[in-house]
């Protein structure tokens, strides 16, 4: 099968379309054949091992320990293993390879049954291969750290980007009334999606504006901690997911220590409860994914490049037409 493959850390240009062999499922995995990928802010990290620190949690010390990129994705599933008893050949399913070594640029990939869930029948595989990272990250910030209730001010900075395009829509869909921060050209698009105010960020720092917010979804940390303070009621909660540097999520760190309000960063913890979950909004027309641009899988290299410049309207998708 065709994947993209890489073997030492770098640029885009590491990045090989290869003939590999292709994987067979064990005994808890279905084997899918891949028809969309999503690419994530964590492709580009793990290609270039940026931070450095990503080499020690997981991404390989001297060399990529996986060489195959790609966490998210959908498609078909070709063959079950032994103990699988949810998926059959045949089934369209969307899945999170984080547990089982990811691989999604690529023709065919394992996926953990544990971590795979039918495909939406209303939304398109490049749709449904959005979902996982972006998805979760943006549900488990609002509902578990940030304990979102209706009728609340919530602020989403970053409304525009992959994740933050999802978390406009989850906050709404929790009640919320949503303000979004994003750049003029996509002040149109994060209404479009439900935010009840926009700001925009060139011209406004929604810090300096003396509203203030009972819930604040942070995808660009590019804040202090003294701002959050003063853009916060006082019971309010701040949820840091964007990395800027490892300074400022020290400084998050600490705050979330000393701070009398809660403000603190999180990461995602993937599960198969949540993508269901997030599969039912999608069904009932609550979520939808906003995909900015797709390419096919000989331009991995040319995505990640576009999503490491950080201005992706929405989701970046990798389309792979199969060719047996
Ligand atoms: N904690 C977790 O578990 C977790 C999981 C997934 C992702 N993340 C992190 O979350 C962050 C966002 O991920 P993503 O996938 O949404 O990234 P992305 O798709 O690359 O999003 C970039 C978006 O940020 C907007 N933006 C840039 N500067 C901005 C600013 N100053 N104010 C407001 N918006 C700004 C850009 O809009 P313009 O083009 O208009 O500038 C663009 O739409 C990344 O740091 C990623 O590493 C964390």
């Amino acid at each position: 099968m065709r994947a993209v493959t890489y073997t030492r850390y770098g640029s885009p240009d590491v990045l090989k379309l290869k003939e590999v062999q292709k994987p067979s499922p064990g005994d808890n995995q279905v084997l899918i054949k891949v028809h969309a990928a999503a690419a994530n802010v964590a492709d580009w990290r793990l290609m270039r091992a940026a931070p450095f620190m990503v080499r020690f949690m997981g991404g390989g010390i001297l060399k990529p320990k996986h060489q195959i990129l790609g966490t998210d994705v959908a498609g078909t599933v070709e063959e079950v293993g032994e103990n699988v008893t949810q998926f059959h050949s045949g089934d369209e399913v969307f899945a999170n390879l984080t547990e089982s070594g990811r691989g999604g640029f690529a023709e065919y990939v394992c996926a953990m049954e544990s971590a795979t869930v039918l495909k939406p029948a209303n939304i398109t595989f490049e749709e449904a291969a959005a979902i996982p990272i972006a998805g979760v990250t943006a549900l488990q910030a609002l509902r578990d750290y940030g304990k979102i209730r209706p009728g609340q001010n919530v602020l989403i900075n970053g409304a525009s980007g992959g994740v933050g395009t999802f978390a406009v829509q989850i906050a709404k869909s929790y009640g919320a009334r949503v303000t979004g921060v994003c750049s003029t050209r996509n002040l149109e698009m994060v209404r479009s999606i439900g935010a009840d105010q926009v700001i925009d960020y060139i011209k406004e720092d929604f810090t300096r504006k003396g509203e203030q917010y009972d819930l604040i979804f942070d995808g660009v940390a590019n804040h202090s901690v003294a701002d959050y303070n003063r853009v916060l009621k006082a019971q309010g909660i701040c949820v840091v997911v964007g990395f800027s540097s490892l300074f400022n999520m020290l400084k998050v760190a600490l705050a979330s220590r000393i701070s009398d309000k809660k403000i603190g960063s999180m990461t995602a913890a993937l599960n198969k409860e949540d993508l269901v979950f997030i599969k039912g909004l999608m069904e009932e027309g609550q979520l939808k994914t906003v995909i900015d641009r797709c390419y096919n899988l000989s331009e991995v290299p040319e995505a990640l490049h576009y999503l490491e410049g950080g201005h992706a309207r929405g989701k970046v998708i990798i389309q792979i037409n199969n060719s047996n």
